[in-house]
C-alpha cells in the first residue's frame, strides 16, 4: 500500500481525532492511583472516547478484547485489562488509546508513575518522551523517514536502554495502521522521502535493560524476555514544510 496524503479536510478531522485524544489521555492520566484496576482504566477510557462522540479503534482490532492497552511493568504494550490487576505504589503504567472521529484514527500513548516510583523508573519514562520529540526533529518534508529512528536510536543508545524492535509505529489516517512502518531503531537506509501531508504513528518503546520481547499466552500482551521495566510514548503527527503537528499533543494548552 502507498503511503497516503491527506487532504485539507482529511487532515481537519485527523486535527479533531488528535484534540479528542488528547482530552482523553488528560482524563485517564488523573485517574492513574494506586487501587485503581486495569479494567477500570479501560471503562473510564471507553466512556470518555464515546462521550465525545468517537469510537474507540482498538476495540475488536483483530480481536483486541478492550478500548485502551494498560501495560505495567514489565508489559511492554498490548496489555488486557483486568479487573483483578490493581496498580500499585511504584508502578509504571503504559496507556495505550486509539479513537475514530468521522471516519479518521488518532493514536497515542502515554506512561504514568502509579504514586512513588522509583528515580530509575522516571528516569526511564522521561527519556522515552524525551526520544519521541529527539525522532521529530526529523519528521519535516525533506528529512526521510528513517532520519527519525536513527535520532531515536541516537538518543536513547548511551542510557543502555533496550530499543524494541518487534513493533514499530506506523502510517495512520482512515485506518489506524497505513505504510509506512516506522522503526525506533537504526537503519542502515534513509527510507522513504517524507512529504507535507504524510500523518504518522511515532511511538518509541524503550526497555530498562534489553530489546528482545515475547508474547504471553493471551496473544497480545507484549512483555520484556528479561523482565525489566518498559515504556512507551506515542503521538500521532502531521508532516508539513516546516515543524511537525503533533496532532494528540500540545503542550496542555487543551486544558485551558
Ligand atoms: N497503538 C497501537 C499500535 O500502534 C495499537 C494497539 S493495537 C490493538 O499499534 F490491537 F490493541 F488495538
Ligand atoms: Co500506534
Amino acid at each position: 500500500m502507498a503511503v497516503t496524503i491527506k487532504s485539507a479536510r482529511e487532515l481537519e478531522l485527523m486535527r479533531e481525532a488528535g484534540r479528542i485524544l488528547e482530552k482523553v489521555h488528560d482524563e485517564l492520566g488523573k485517574a492513574i492511583k494506586p487501587g485503581i484496576s486495569t479494567k477500570d482504566v479501560d471503562t473510564l477510557g471507553e466512556k470518555i472516547i464515546r462521550d465525545f462522540g468517537c469510537t474507540p479503534s482498538f476495540l475488536d482490532y483483530h480481536g483486541y478484547p478492550a478500548s485502551i492497552c494498560v501495560s505495567v511493568n514489565d508489559e511492554v504494550v498490548h496489555g488486557i485489562p483486568n479487573k483483578n490487576h490493581i496498580l500499585q505504589d511504584g508502578d509504571i503504567v503504559s496507556l495505550d488509546a486509539g479513537v475514530i472521529y468521522k471516519g479518521y484514527h488518532s493514536d497515542a500513548a502515554r506512561t504514568h508513575a502509579v504514586g512513588r516510583v522509583s528515580d530509575a523508573a522516571a528516569k526511564l519514562m522521561e527519556v522515552t518522551k524525551q526520544s519521541f520529540f529527539e525522532g521529530i526533529k526529523y519528521a519535516k518534508a525533506g528529512y526521510h523517514l528513517f532520519d527519525i529512528s536513527n535520532a531515536i536510536d541516537a538518543y536513547v543508545r548511551p542510557f543502555g536502554y533496550g530499543i524494541v524492535r518487534d513493533l514499530v509505529g506506523h502510517g495512520i489516517g482512515s485506518s489506524l495502521h497505513e505504510d509506512p512502518q516506522v522503526p525506533n531503531f537504526r537503519q542502515i537506509r534513509r527510507g522513504i522521502r517524507l512529504r507535507p501531508g504524510m500523518t504518522l504513528a511515532i511511538e518509541p518503546m524503550i526497555n530498562m535493560g534489553r530489546f528482545e520481547v515475547e508474547w504471553l499466552d493471551d496473544d497480545w500482551t507484549v512483555v520484556t524476555k528479561d523482565g525489566s521495566l518498559s515504556a512507551h510514548y506515542e503521538n500521532t503527527v502531521l508532516i508539513t514544510d516546516g515543524e511537525p503537528e503533533i496532532l494528540t499533543f500540545n503542550g496542555g494548552l487543551n486544558d485551558r
